[in-house]
């Protein structure tokens, strides 16, 4: 049996990584077991999932009523197309299912293999509702800085993190960015207004800067993820729903991350009372046991693509569409949400981390703490009175990962927000053991950088 030291010289010959480069990946960790909020890599060691993998295992690891879901769908019948004029009962199913869950006016489902996909799938379903109106100059999406929404071209062009773009320039044309809400760092410089309208009302400008009649959509995470769980002022998207009311500009919500209960609710903007036209889902919709993926649309939008032409159809397609296996895994993992009443878990569970990461607030170089359910982040900053954050060539977000790993947590410290969004089934001791692990590390590698 190769070691796996001898694997990880056999990934490095063969293997291209997301987010590559050779520098990043000279001791990679081999994972090779997990259950519940607990990962364990190749050398034995054992881990807090802070993250959830990539904040999609929601009902946690080692789950056999998933394998078990997935073995006797791919046994009777583990692939069919679901073009127009076939379809499959896991599809139908889970469709019925998500049009319970999910917004009120929303009740059509189309279903991809992941978020890039479903971020493609939401702008052409916006251009294409638009032209179906008589519209079709409405085609630019507008985004916000911080922003993830995928990394396929058009994706990347609406998510707004600038790593992601320079050696894949040029961009899409028709894709623009306006200020993250940010409560911690948005300077509101409109003293009639709070901080949260201050920053809707950007999207009024730009809006009015390209002409309300060549913008198709807006697309905004509820709680922005991968810019470092950016959680919007109450009074946010109350107002961003009134601008796209008001210039009729289709809302996507992206809720790959904030969907299925991550939140403390099934989905994202349910905390403010308000629907998107649009909603696009990925994660924790299997918890990542397969892939899927897929986008709901209002009833409006659904009677635009049924009632146009057949020469003028709504010709988007992905082989995997409406996939028999992954569907099925996705009603079981729904079930098992429900069952277990994780949505309330999470809203409960979150208060009790936010209680207890807010115990870190005095310590020196904590900025900011901020979470909604069971997604939360800790920013550290060079100085707490300007905010300012640590020279990049002090590489403080690889070593707070370093110094997290080294205790036994593994998450993702992005722009030196140290984040957090663990299985839904988290136990309150291991929650309580990552806060202890982030209280010792945090001073241990501040004091290391300023030597
Ligand atoms: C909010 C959001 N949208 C889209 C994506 C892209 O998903 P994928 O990596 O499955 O393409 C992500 C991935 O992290 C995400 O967080």
């Amino acid at each position: 049996m190769p070691t796996s030291s001898e694997k990880i010289k056999s990934d490095q010959a063969h293997l291209l990584h997301p987010l590559h480069h050779p520098t990043a990946h000279q001791q990679p960790k081999v994972w090779v077991e997990g259950r519940g909020a607990i990962v364990k890599d190749a050398e034995g060691g054992e881990y807090i999932d802070g993250l959830a993998g990539l904040w999609n295992v929601n009902v946690g690891h080692g789950r056999r009523e998933l394998a078990q879901a997935a073995m006797e769908q791919m046994s009777t019948l583990a692939y069919a197309s679901a073009y127009a004029g076939s379809t499959n009962y896991p599809a139908i199913a889970l469709a019925e299912k998500l049009s319970e869950l999910v917004y009120p006016s929303i009740n059509t489902f189309f279903f991809t293999s992941g978020g890039a996909e479903s971020s493609e799938s939401s702008f052409k379903t916006a251009r294409f509702y638009w032209k179906a109106l008589g519209k079709p100059d409405k085609v630019k999406v507008i985004s916000r800085m911080r922003a993830y929404h995928g990394v396929t071209l058009a994706a990347m062009s609406a998510t707004g993190l600038p790593a992601y773009w320079p050696m894949f320039e040029p961009r899409v044309p028709g894709f623009s960015h306006i200020e993250s809400p940010d409560p911690y760092r948005f300077v509101n410089t409109d003293p009639n207004v709070s901080q949260g309208v201050a920053a809707a009302n950007k999207l009024e400008d730009a809006i009015l800067r390209e002409g309300p009649e060549t913008v198709a959509a807006f697309i905004a995470e509820p709680v922005q993820g991968a810019g470092g769980v950016i959680v919007p002022q109450d009074d946010y998207f109350p107002r961003i729903r009134e601008i796209c009311d008001q210039y009729e500009v289709l809302l996507i919500a992206d809720e790959v991350i904030t969907g299925f209960g991550r939140t403390g609710r099934w989905f994202g903007l349910e905390h403010y009372g308000l629907e998107p036209d649009i909603m696009q889902f990925a994660k924790g919709v299997t918890s990542g046991y397969v892939p899927l993926g897929g986008i709901g649309l209002s009833d409006k939008i659904r009677e635009a693509i049924n009632s146009a032409p057949p020469n003028k159809r709504w010709m988007h397609a992905y082989t995997y569409s409406g996939h028999p296996t992954c569907c099925a895994v996705a009603l079981k993992n729904i079930e098992i949400i429900q069952n277990e009443n994780l949505v309330e878990r999470s809203a409960v569970m979150g208060g009790r981390l936010l209680e207890r990461l807010s115990e870190l607030e005095t310590l020196d170089g904590v900025g900011h703490i901020r979470g909604q359910g069971l997604i939360a982040a800790v920013e550290i900053v060079a100085d707490k009175t300007t905010k300012q954050l640590h020279a990049p060539e002090l590489n403080l977000s690889q070593k707070l990962y370093e110094a997290l790993l080294a205790r036994g947590l593994y998450t993702r410290v992005l722009a030196d927000c140290i984040c957090l969004a663990p299985p839904l089934v988290i136990t309150e001791e291991e929650l309580g053991r990552a806060v202890d692990i982030i209280r010792e590390a945090i001073p241990d590698v501040l004091a290391g950088i300023r030597q």
